[in-house]
């Protein structure tokens, strides 16, 4: 039977780094903390200088990293928070699970992230943040969004779930905004072997609400609960694992970068491409076409596992449906079209030619 190549398979990068891996779980063990400590503020301290920023809070996912932030900034009930529709439901529900209303706008069609333009339109006087969504590891427009948001004192939260250690003007995801939420699930670029997320900022006063939020609206060691929080923690052994993998991080997006540039060559004109962006990190190496499932049921064929993320679109989600939403048909087109292909370097460094095989395969066939 032919092999597959998985679109993805999380726990090869933790088999690569195995021996790293194992030493942090066993200090852990050995270390007698299950909750915080050294290795969770040791991590914490790594993160922040890895996205060059002030702080960063360990949490239990991106999804609650988003809320951490959200609740931190005084975002909820009453508040409309400017989103994309192309996006994991994290970023949407975040925005709901506050309080507040989800706004979708439209995204670029080449860079697939929010349209700076169609955010400025979107806003009212009830707009109390832009949540810009680096997607498949390319970042938004941040020059613009963070002069609009200064321009119109919103709150500028990155979701940076899908695009540590991704570059804009020299700078990197998460130093733009106000905050920036990252995810650490098992498939993203930094991925724990379970569930973890952190929130970075600039802000110190900032941080220290976000950690209040992460533990029960404790401010300090007196155990006061000054604001109302729920629990939200990097567990120690996550840090600890996370620790080990950080400086494996450039080198793996170093690969990551080389695949993309082979498959762009490769592939050619045979499919939409994604723009080239020397600063995107290549969490996914996202394609269109207007055959999409044909196509994804070609590669199968060939032996080449594939993903779409995201369809539906997220405006079109019972749990954020609003009467007067208009449409979206960039991102409904995307979302229609868009079909992902191996990246990660475990999977596609040994796969990269039948790849680009399959997909020229694919295409040919339908276009018959
Ligand atoms: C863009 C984006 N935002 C938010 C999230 C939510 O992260 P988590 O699954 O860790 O809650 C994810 C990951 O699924 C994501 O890709």
């Amino acid at each position: 039977m032919m092999e597959m190549v998985p679109q993805a398979a999380p726990m090869l990068r933790i088999y690569r780094y195995r021996a790293a891996v194992d030493a942090a779980i066993a200090r852990v063990l050995d270390g007698g903390t299950a909750i915080g400590g050294a290795e969770v503020a040791a991590f914490e301290a790594a993160f922040a200088a890895f996205c060059g920023v002030g702080h960063a809070i360990g949490c239990g996912n991106g999804t609650d990293a988003l809320v951490l932030a959200l609740r931190a900034a005084g975002i909820g009930p009453g508040d409309e928070v400017i989103t994309v529709a192309l996006t994991a439901h994290g970023t949407a529900q975040a925005i709901r699970l506050v309080g507040a209303v989800p706004i979708f706008v439209e995204v670029d069609s080449a860079t697939r992230t929010m349209d700076p333009a169609a955010a400025a339109a979107a806003i009212t006087p009830r707009t109390a943040a832009l949540v810009p969504v680096h997607l498949y590891g390319q970042m938004a427009d941040m020059p613009a969004l963070t002069a609009l948001a200064a321009q119109q004192g919103l709150f500028l939260l990155e979701d940076c779930a899908q695009a540590h250690g991704a570059e804009m003007a020299g700078r990197r995801a998460g130093g733009w905004g106000h905050a920036a939420a990252f995810s650490f699930y098992p498939t993203k670029n930094l991925g724990a072997v379970g569930d973890g997320g952190a929130v970075v900022t600039q802000d110190a006063a900032l941080a220290k609400r976000v950690r209040s939020q992460t533990n029960y609206g404790w401010s300090d060691a007196r155990r006061i609960s000054d604001v109302v929080a729920g629990n939200s923690r990097l567990d120690t052994v996550q840090a600890a694992i996370l620790a080990a993998l950080l400086p494996h991080l450039d080198e793996a997006i170093a690969e990551r970068r080389a695949i993309a540039a082979a498959l762009h060559l490769g592939i050619g004109g045979a499919v939409t491409l994604p723009r080239w962006d020397d600063g995107a990190v290549w969490h996914q190496f996202v394609i269109a076409h207007p055959a999409r499932d044909l196509l994804a049921a070609s590669l199968s064929r060939d032996g080449i596992g594939t993903a779409v993320h995201y369809t539906p679109p997220l405006h079109w989600q019972p749990a954020f449906y609003r009467d007067a939403q208009p449409p979206l048909p960039i991102t409904e087109r995307l979302a229609a079209e868009v079909l992902s292909l191996p990246i990660q370097p475990e999977v596609a460094g040994p796969a990269t030619q039948a790849i680009i095989d399959a997909v020229r395969r694919g295409a040919a066939e339908c276009a018959r």
